[in-house]
């Protein structure tokens, strides 16, 4: 019996540790979507309105180092309050897959 919650245990201490890819990914659709859009591209209402920047665009990429965007997901933007610090809701690790993840919208050249 104490074997197998101590097995269990150890499942479920590893399981985040597995899918960081597809965290990053139900992560992004959860919270990000809405305004970001499904490929960072915001072509969302939000987007529009807020005049959210083309994630994908190759010159988008190389301007934004990873400490950058790190940072804004972290504090939030100083030039638009609608998007908001996430320092408190998700961890360094989400917020590092986040930024990985943002990585991969770029689109194929
Ligand atoms: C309520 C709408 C909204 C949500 C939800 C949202 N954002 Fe944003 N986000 C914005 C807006 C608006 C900007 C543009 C801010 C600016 O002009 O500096 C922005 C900018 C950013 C930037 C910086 C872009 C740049 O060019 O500097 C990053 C990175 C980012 N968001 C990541 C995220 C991530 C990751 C999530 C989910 C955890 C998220 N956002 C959720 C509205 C949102």
């Amino acid at each position: 019996m104490t074997s197998r919650w101590y097995l269990l245990s150890a499942l479920l201490l590893c399981a985040p540790a597995v899918s960081h890819a597809e965290d990053a990914a139900a992560l992004w659709d959860k919270s990000c979507k809405n305004c970001h859009g499904p490929d960072g591209r915001a072509q969302t209402r939000m987007g529009q309105k807020e005049s959210i920047p083309d994630m994908s665009t190759a010159a988008w990429q190389k301007a934004e180092s990873d400490a950058e965007l790190r940072q804004v997901i972290a504090n939030g933007s100083s030039h638009n309050p609608k998007m908001k610090a996430y320092k408190d809701r998700l961890t360094a690790e989400q917020m590092d897959a986040l930024v990985r993840y943002i990585r991969t919208f770029k689109a194929k050249e």
